[in-house]
Order: structure tokens, then sequence, then C-alpha cells
């Protein structure tokens, strides 16, 4: 994509994040309706949908051409990465929203014919903007972000992992997990995987391993994430797939190898 229309939707896109986070702030101390979705943990709220309703509108308004590839089913129905898409998250945490009230993100990648070119995670309630362009480094709050540590050691990191993984599941097998946790210097769970991907990026994590994610989760970490030298695949080491659900590892290149060829077993 060319330096400059990237320059052009990075500010546009930037600032309908700041936008929206503002109106989730507004709204979020008001009553507002909260349903379930594939389980009762499973939340969504009317704010989510808002706020997808509101990048979808803007979008169209304004590059009919892009697609929107969205959690809540306001954006197009994407089969493929081809042009540009807009690959949008609109809360990423929502059991964090509706319980925490802090904690979590507005997500928003942007790919074009499948390269991620831009990268924005907003912390709304931090107010902390984690922002990536593609080959332009990694920036928090317009401060660029350093390269990750080339001497990081698994002995030394701090994994993100949710304690699920570690029980009995169809996906991973819990042993390896179980010597994974032992073997790392600590484990945190924040329950916003794009605020995992962002704090990996910003060296105050080393990893995030996890089974399950969506593309709206992982679209903008990506970008971000490979920004600052870091790396993200499958728990098996394979491309992730932007299309569909996806297992992920989401860390620093020095312990990536390890913990796939080490630790993680997958069931299938
Ligand atoms: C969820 C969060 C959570 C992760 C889940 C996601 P949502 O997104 O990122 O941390 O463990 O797998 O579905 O539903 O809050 O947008
Ligand atoms: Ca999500
Ligand atoms: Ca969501």
């Amino acid at each position: 994509m060319d330096k400059q229309i990237r320059q052009s939707l990075f500010e546009q896109a930037s600032a309908w994040v700041k936008e929206a986070g503002g109106r989730i702030r507004e709204r979020m101390n008001q009553p507002f309706a909260i349903d379930t979705k594939s389980s009762p943990n499973d939340l969504v709220t009317e704010i989510d949908k808002d706020v997808e309703k509101f990048f979808a509108k803007n979008i169209r308004d304004k590059y009919p051409e892009h697609q929107l590839f969205g959690e809540e089913g306001f954006g197009d129905d994407i089969k493929t990465l081809d042009g540009t898409v807009w690959i949008v998250d609109p809360i990423d945490g929502t059991m964090n929203f509706v319980h925490q009230k802090r904690n979590f993100a507005i997500s928003v990648g942007i790919y074009n014919n499948g390269i991620g070119e831009i990268g924005i995670i907003y912390d709304v309630m931090g107010d902390q903007l984690y922002t990536a362009k593609k080959g332009e480094g990694a920036y928090k709050n317009n401060e660029q972000l350093h390269p990750l540590n080339k001497e990081q050691t698994l002995d030394k990191s701090i994994l993100a992992v949710n304690a699920f993984w570690a029980l009995k599941n169809r996906r991973v097998a819990e042993e390896g997990i179980h010597r994974l946790v032992e073997k790392v210097r600590g484990t945190r769970s924040f329950g916003s995987a794009a605020l995992e991907f962002a704090y990996v990026a910003e060296g105050i994590l080393d990893g995030y391993l996890t089974m399950s994610l969506m593309p709206w989760d992982i679209a903008a970490g990506v970008v971000l994430l490979e920004e600052v030298g870091g790396i993200t695949t499958q728990a098996d080491g394979q491309p992730v797939n932007m299309l569909d659900k996806t297992t992920v590892l989401a860390c620093n290149k020095q312990i990536h190898q390890e913990i796939i060829r080490d630790y993680v077993e997958l069931k299938v």
C-alpha cells in the first residue's frame, strides 16, 4: 500500500477509534442491555453493537470500496482478504467491560490484499492508544515502542495464558501447559486478547498463548507485534488464519520455538 494512502487511512481510523472510545466512556455508566451469544458466559451489550455500527456507517460512507469484517455482524460477509478489509472488534474484553468497567479495548486492523498495514488497539479506560503502520514502527500514545529483548529466556518470561487451557480441554494437552506454567517466571490473564497482544508488543508480557481466537481479536495485534520484532503464529507454528478461528502464540521470537517444541501438544 502506498505510504501516503496508509497515512491518511491511519489518521482517519485513529480518529474514529478515539471517538468511539469517548462514546463508550459516556454511555457505560447508564443502563445498557446485556445479551449472551454462544454460551451464558459469552456476553454482548448494545454498546458493542453500536460501536460496530458506528464503524460500519463511517467506513461505508467514506470508503465504499472497503470491506468490514466485524464481530457483531454489521459488516460484510468476508470470504477473502482481497482489497482493503477493516477487521474490527468493537469491544474486546466484553466480560471485563460488563463486570470490571476497565481492561477492554477497541481493536482495528486494516489489511490490504491480506497484508496487515495498520493496527490500532485502544485501551478505552486507560486512554492508552497502541498503533502501528507496516514498516514504520509501533507506538503507544505516540511514543515509539522498543524492539523486543533479544536476550529473553523462558525462565525469565511472563506469559499470558488463561487458566482454562491448564484444565482438561479438547484442544491442548494440559500436562504441557502445567510444565510451561512451572517453567516461566509468572503467568497473567487480562481477559482481552487485543490488550494481551499490546502488552507483548510493549515488552511487559513476553508471550501470549491461547487456543481459540477470531480474526478480530488478533488483526491489529499481529501488525503491532511485528513492528517490534515479535512473532504471531498458531500454537503449532503455522501461520495464523485471518479468516477463521485460530490458535495463537504471540511472542518474543527468542522463546517462540521453545514453547512450541517443548510444551504445546495440540489434540486436534
Ligand atoms: C474475548 C477476549 C478474551 C478471549 C476470548 C475472546 P470478546 O473477546 O479477547 O480475552 O479469551 O477468546 O473472545 O468476546 O470480549 O470480544
Ligand atoms: Ca474479542
Ligand atoms: Ca468483542
